[in-house]
């Protein structure tokens, strides 16, 4: 049969993915683009911010009317989004042409639910509430040849107040550092230059490994892998980035110049509230010892606007923690109630319009900023791995710099999967202008 996977939210569903689209291709079925084309689709789903859930059930509905027309065709939910009792019982009371539902902590059970449901032609779900033993070794069809995705953790334990994620994808777990290990070496043998280690929060890699091993001590045997030339990765709690990790990045060539630093908010009061166990001045400290050390670093960071309570001079102190960190690349949200976690019980709720209007005020000053780091670009020669034709221009090829910023310049596919040297030369909002250097 043939399938079709659309993923929504961060990287870790990307992954997931990958490895779904991996089974099902060990399994003979042929992953096609067109929804039109396919006999199984399946939706990742992703349930950080409530507008992700109203999205999906808008979808089942498009959906509803498809499978009216074509009665055969398999639709499967999984993600997040059905790590939550309530968005299951929604499913199987309002959308009965939904096939097939599995979890965030058991994709491995694809294989079995899909036969389930062909033998039996009804609704198969298979949720497991909790996460058990990491699932090693399954079939993984990847996206890119010279890219990849790798998990390192699984789960988050820090359970921020206002986040779903410790729900839905349940404590936090390591990986073996001898199959993290096994999977690099795997993917440098095909080819692949740059990985980007995945976690809710890499920083706290190994705490639950039996022999104790820390973030900084994966890296270190990671970089020797031959053939990788970059690592990323993602997501640093300020908590818990060490001064080793600082110094690993600022000495290690093949650690990329790039950390992604959720602020979520620059208030102490708030900060306090949401449970990430860091205040303001922690947080600028870190930043500064990060420039100190890593002087040409890039920052991208996450930031909230309107958690509940959060008054003016709160998110004044989130803009004097923008103005000073000058970040690369801000990720900006607006505080979305999640269901059963501390901060939507809050009496204290901003209203909408306020919340749109600090946004507002946020992305201006955000918007200045990056504009300004990426003019100062301008002249330079960076090397960048060329992911493949621009989107906007097919004489043009566009990639990513160590520091992630975005880069077109006029090219070839040949370039595709290489490092190559672009002088920049112009800027735009979200992307760079250059040409190749010889
Ligand atoms: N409302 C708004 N943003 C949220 N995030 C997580 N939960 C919420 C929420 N309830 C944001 C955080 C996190 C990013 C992935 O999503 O900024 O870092
Ligand atoms: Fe959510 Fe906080 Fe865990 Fe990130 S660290 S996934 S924001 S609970």
């Amino acid at each position: 049969m043939n399938y079709k996977i659309t993923t929504y939210g961060c990287q870790m569903n990307e992954n997931d993915s990958e490895k779904i689209s991996g089974m099902l291709k060990k399994m003979g079925h042929v992953n096609v683009e067109d929804e039109s084309q396919a006999h199984i689709i399946i939706l990742n789903t992703c349930s950080v911010r409530e507008n992700a859930n109203d999205k999906f059930f808008g979808h089942l509905g498009y959906y509803k009317k498809m499978k009216e027309s074509r009665p055969d065709l398999i639709l499967c939910v999984c993600g997040c989004m059905m790590q939550q009792e309530s968005v299951i019982m929604e499913i199987k009371s309002r959308y009965r042409h939904v096939d097939i539902i599995f979890g965030t902590h058991n994709i491995h059970e694809l294989p079995g639910l899909l036969s389930d449901h062909l033998e039996k032609h009804e609704m198969i779900v298979g949720v497991w509430k909790e996460g058990g033993n990491i699932v090693e070794n399954l079939p993984i069809e990847r996206k890119y040849d010279f890219k990849a995705y790798v998990s390192i953790t699984h789960g988050c334990n820090n359970f921020c107040s206002y986040c779903i994620v410790p729900y839905t994808r349940g404590r936090e777990r390591s990986r073996e550092i001898d199959s993290i290990l096994m999977e690099v070496e795997s993917l440098a043998k095909n080819g692949c230059k740059e990985i980007t280690l995945l976690g809710q929060n890499v920083n706290s890699y190994g705490q639950t490994l039996s022999k104790k091993t820390t973030f900084a001590d994966l890296l270190k045997i990671l970089v020797q892998v031959k053939g990788i030339e970059r690592i990323r990765f993602m997501t640093s709690h300020p908590k818990d980035l060490s001064d080793e990790l600082i110094d690993a990045i600022a000495l290690e060539e093949k650690l990329c110049n790039h950390i992604h630093l959720p602020l979520q908010s620059g208030s102490s009061k708030v900060l306090k509230e949401m449970n990430r166990k860091y205040d303001k001045e922690y947080y600028l400290n870190l930043v500064k010892k990060i420039k100190d050390k890593i002087p040409n670093v890039a920052l991208t960071t996450d930031i909230i606007v309107g958690f509940p309570g959060e008054t003016r001079e709160d998110f004044e102190e989130t803009l004097d923690v923008l103005e000073k960190s000058r970040f690369d690349l801000a990720f900006t949200f607006l505080y979305s109630t999640r269901e059963n976690t501390p901060a939507s019980n809050r009496e204290d709720q901003i209203p909408e319009d306020v919340k749109h209007k600090r946004l507002n005020r946020l992305l201006e000053i955000h918007n200045k900023i990056g504009h300004d780091i990426n003019q100062s670009y301008i002249g330079k020669i960076c090397e960048v791995l060329v992911e493949g034709k621009s989107k906007n221009n097919s004489n043009y090829m566009t990639g990513r710099t160590d520091t992630f910023k975005l880069v077109n310049f006029p090219g070839d596919d040949s370039l595709t999967g290489k490092i190559v040297k672009v002088k920049i030369t112009d800027t735009k909002t979200f992307s760079m202008e250059g040409i190749l250097e010889d």
